[in-house]
């Protein structure tokens, strides 16, 4: 195998690479001298939608730069302002403050997502949902005595925070971070006393902050760690592997150590290296390697770097599925002096090699391996953004079980134990950190605090993901304002500069619409990322990759975001565009229902820069170069709702906001997983007054032939032609009775699929993705309703209301959806209308609960429904 990349030797047509890769620390408390805990438990909120206490980020700021101070080149550092600091004389910073009236919570939490809709000042783009706001959290925190008489270090550590989040200890302002999509690290030690402690934290939401829905709160996991002042630094490990063979690997680590105390201290650095238990991330067994172990002296306040190898024989590399496995590792690093342990640090991570080739694509392996990609936003759907780890879980299995291997962020950082999740399941992960860069998209983005944040987020988002293996490159930015002129080029290499720097394993890359392959940023950036302009706009197939091919022959292209296909579940309207792709118009012969603001799912319709899946499909086929997609998107997401913006909830995904799969996901899963034998047929035939009416009926399949049978009658055998990725039966009359495909692969039969006309609903089926969940209180039971008739078959547009509840045992129901973008009915109501037949309840236990509960489903006129789920 190649050895490690380097920048100054890059090979001109293949770039190997190769990285060993940390997930960072679980919920660990037994690692010598180092205790990490969740916060998460027991807090008091309140939200203010006009300014309750005087402050802001322009009072603030001074006090929240020195949290940057990690993250600044050549020894740039901010000082903390002296004097009084802003907030002392705020009622809500104080331990005497009376929070009773206050709401109780655990995180995380995404205010917001309680709503209501159409909250004021919240356009469609970020949901219509009161993201706005000043929001208040309050916590007594309990730090034993012994950490204060050991003189330990307690570290306050946010997986993210939405936005602008400053915190108080006992009235003092400790410090704060911006950016609500990066996690940061505050240092509580000179503030904590034993006993009680007062926590505050004050988060500063602005109207027109983003362009989708960013969610509001604490919204993802908070940490206490208690450590040695002298210690493992914050993402403290880097591990790379300069050489991967069959036989064995190279491993390469280096170890922070910082020293918080005012003495200089000689530390002894010695790693191990495990297998790893997937799901727990703990060790596995004896140790297969250990690196050699090497001694550092650290003065009082200062950090140093201890570098180390070692050899792993018979390597289990990790890789995506079908082809490869995602095997990891753990080093487990331990500080010791004088032969006294004092501190432990776990760091998970995987061996494998990667390669950018202009004329391949993307290897992994030495596999070639094209990206069957797809965007994602971070909200989950009905819970919002409030980080649960069943929730991405199912997203990711959704999404793997239709062939899908990529995962773009977009556009921003994702939850630590969202990557965690990736690399478990073997994605290909893109992972983004920006959307805007100086220029705004909207009023308040990260535009606003650009110059003095963007080498601290860059840093920071870099050092906190790159030892994941599940991470292929970086994205320093989405179609940013600027892309075309000089400043993009400057920007561009400014922040890809900060991405070689911090990590030399991986190039970066960038989301351009319109910059053109001569400009600035095409000719800094390393991997060429091309939104919808590779594929053609709308109806126009005028690819722009021939010509960014030549003029950097040496760059691989990818398609950073493609698609943009818009439907609404089981909504069909005719007549159906001839095309391959339409533009959508607001009459349903243009694919769009205006009065009901629905679009046809027969999924050929798009907004003006974008298309159809099968036209994007043509493409790449004809441009076998380019490395692969990223869809947008997998799941549809809160806000964005194109094109009718005064609805809640996207229309792009493949999948929609209730996890309840789009005919689109056949149509990719024929592609992606052409190996599994699957036939999908649209629409559903249940058409009362549609009688003699011309109903196409299209054929997703992983053959190349079908054959359609409408009331046991041939409607013709077709083969699939060259660049066609669906089977059309355009002339089909509609009569009651059945539609059958049988389809084909190399001659032979292949796969069969069936839709027939239904009778009038008469009850409600429910089934749980999972009928046993953990009684912890947050894993979830996603419950899927349908309403269906004498014969059990779904009623396709059956829209009855249901009301779920909780019959008996200790559950709750969290939120309930349909997947229909335009109802603004509060997640949290049990009761809402089916959409297309279906409806989705998500349950989880009481907390410490144990037990069966049983979930019913009523609906006035049809037999209920009910499922029992037991707590573990
Ligand atoms: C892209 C943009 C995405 C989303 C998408 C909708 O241009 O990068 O964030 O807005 O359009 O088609």
């Amino acid at each position: 195998m190649p050895t490690m990349f380097q920048f100054t030797s890059r090979p001109k047509h293949l770039l190997l690479l190769s990285l060993f890769a940390l997930s960072g620390l679980k919920n660990v408390s037994a690692a010598a001298g180092r205790e990490r805990r969740s916060l998460n438990e027991d807090w008091r909120f309140s939200r203010f939608t006009s300014n309750p206490d005087s402050l802001s980020y322009d009072v603030l700021k001074e006090w929240m730069l020195p949290a940057a101070n990690g993250f600044l080149s050549d020894g740039k550092k901010y000082e903390r302002p002296s004097g009084t600091a802003p907030g002392s004389d705020v009622d809500y910073t104080q331990d005497d403050f009376d929070d009773s009236a206050w709401q109780q919570l655990d995180l995380p939490h995404d205010w917001a997502i309680a709503g209501p809709f159409d909250a004021p000042g919240v356009g469609g783009g970020p949901g219509r949902l009161p993201i706005n706001g000043i929001g208040w959290y309050r916590h007594n925190l309990t730090i034993d005595a012994d950490v204060v008489s050991s003189k330990k270090s307690v570290f306050l550590d946010f997986d993210g925070a939405m936005s602008y989040a400053a915190v108080w200890l006992n009235g003092e302002l400790v410090g704060g971070w911006p950016f609500g999509y990066n996690s940061f690290r505050l240092d509580l030690t000179p503030y904590v006393k034993a006993g009680g402690n007062t926590l505050a934290v004050r988060l500063d939401n602005a109207l027109d902050s983003s362009r989708w829905y960013p969610g509001a709160g604490i919204y993802r996991n908070l940490w206490l760690v208690t450590v040695d002042p002298v210690h493992v630094g914050q993402y403290g490990t880097f591990i790379t592997t300069p050489e991967v063979s069959a036989s064995e690997a190279t491993v390469e680590i280096v170890v922070d150590v910082e020293n918080k105390s005012n003495a200089s201290q000689r530390v002894d650095v010695a790693t191990e290296i495990y297998a790893v238990d997937p799901v727990s991330l703990k060790p596995a067994g004896e140790a297969v390697a250990a690196f050699s172990s090497s001694s550092v002296t650290v003065a009082g306040g200062e950090k140093q770097s201890a570098n180390a190898s070692a050899t792993v024989t018979d390597p289990q590399l990790w890789g995506p599925p079908p082809t490869q496995k995602p095997n990891k590792y753990v080093a487990v690093t331990t500080l010791s002096s004088n032969g006294t342990a004092f501190d432990t640090y776990e760091t998970v991570f995987g061996i494998r090699t990667i390669a950018y080739s202009a004329n391949e694509g993307f290897l992994i392996n030495g596999e070639h391996v094209r990206i069957f990609g797809t965007c994602n936003h971070h909200d989950l759907g009905a819970i919002g953004t409030a980080f649960n780890y069943r929730a991405a879980e199912r997203q990711i299995e959704l999404l793997q079980e239709m062939g899908n291997n990529g995962l773009r962020t977009s556009h921003n950082p994702p939850a630590p134990e969202w990557l965690e999740l990736a690399d478990r399941f073997g994605m290909l992960v893109l992972d983004e950190l920006f959307d805007a860069w100086r220029n705004p998209k909207v009023d308040n983005d990260f535009s606003r605090i650009f110059d003095d944040w963007y080498e601290p987020d860059m840093r920071n988002f870099i050092r906190r993901d790159r030892n994941h293996p599940s991470i292929i490159a970086w994205s320093i930015g989405n179609e940013i304002p600027e892309q075309s002129n000089a400043q993009g080029g400057e920007t561009g290499k400014l922040l890809q500069d900060i991405s070689h720097e911090e990590d030399p394993s991986r190039l970066a890359t960038t989301a351009m619409n319109s910059a053109g392959p001569n400009t600035a940023l095409a000719n800094e950036i390393d991997i060429i990322g091309t939104n919808y302009q590779g594929e053609g706009n709308g109806a126009s197939f005028s690819s722009s990759w021939p010509n960014f091919h030549s003029t950097h022959p040496d760059k691989m292209i990818w398609s950073t975001e493609s698609s943009s296909c818009v439907s609404s579940r089981g909504k069909y309207l005719f007549p159906v565009t001839p095309n391959k792709t339409a533009v959508v118009g607001n009459n349903p012969g243009q694919g769009g229902d205006g009065t009901n603001r629905h679009v046809s799912a027969y999924e050929l319709y798009s907004p003006s820069w974008a298309s159809s899946p099968d036209k994007v499909f043509e493409q790449h086929d004809r441009y076998p170069y380019v490395a692969g997609e990223f869809v947008w998107t997998g799941f549809d997401y809160i806000g964005e709702p194109t094109p009718y913006d005064s609805s809640r909830s996207s229309y792009f995904g493949i999948i929609d906001l209730a996890g309840f799969k789009k005919d689109r996901f056949y149509i990719y899963q024929a592609r992606w997983r052409s190996d599994l034998p699957m036939a999908h047929l649209l629409p559903h035939w249940t058409w009362p007054g549609r009688e003699g009416q011309t109903t196409p009926v299209h054929v997703f399949t992983s053959g190349d032939e079908a054959e359609l049978f409408v009331n046991g009658e041939s409607a013709g055998r077709k083969k699939r032609g060259q660049y066609e990725y669906r089977i059309r039966f355009d002339d089909v009359k509609y009569s009651p009775g059945s539609i059958r495909v049988v389809s084909y692969k190399n001659g032979a039969e292949w796969a069969t699929a069936e839709t027939k006309t239904v009778g009038d609903a008469v009850a409600l089926n429910a089934t749980a993705d999972r009928t046993s969940i953990a009684g912890d209180g947050k894993d979830l039971s996603f419950v899927t309703v349908e309403v269906v008739d004498s014969e059990g078959s779904i009623v396709p547009e059956a829209s009855n209301s249901i009301t779920a509840s909780i019959a008996s045992g200790p559950g709750k129901i969290v939120s309930t959806d349909n997947g229909d973008p335009t109802d603004k009915t509060v997640f949290s109501e049990p009761t809402r209308k089916a959409f297309s037949g279906k409806f989705l309840a998500i349950v989880k236990t009481e907390k410490g609960a144990s037990g069966d509960i049983v979930v019913e489903f009523q609906s006035d006129g049809l037999t209920a429904g009910s499922v029992t789920i037991s707590a573990t």
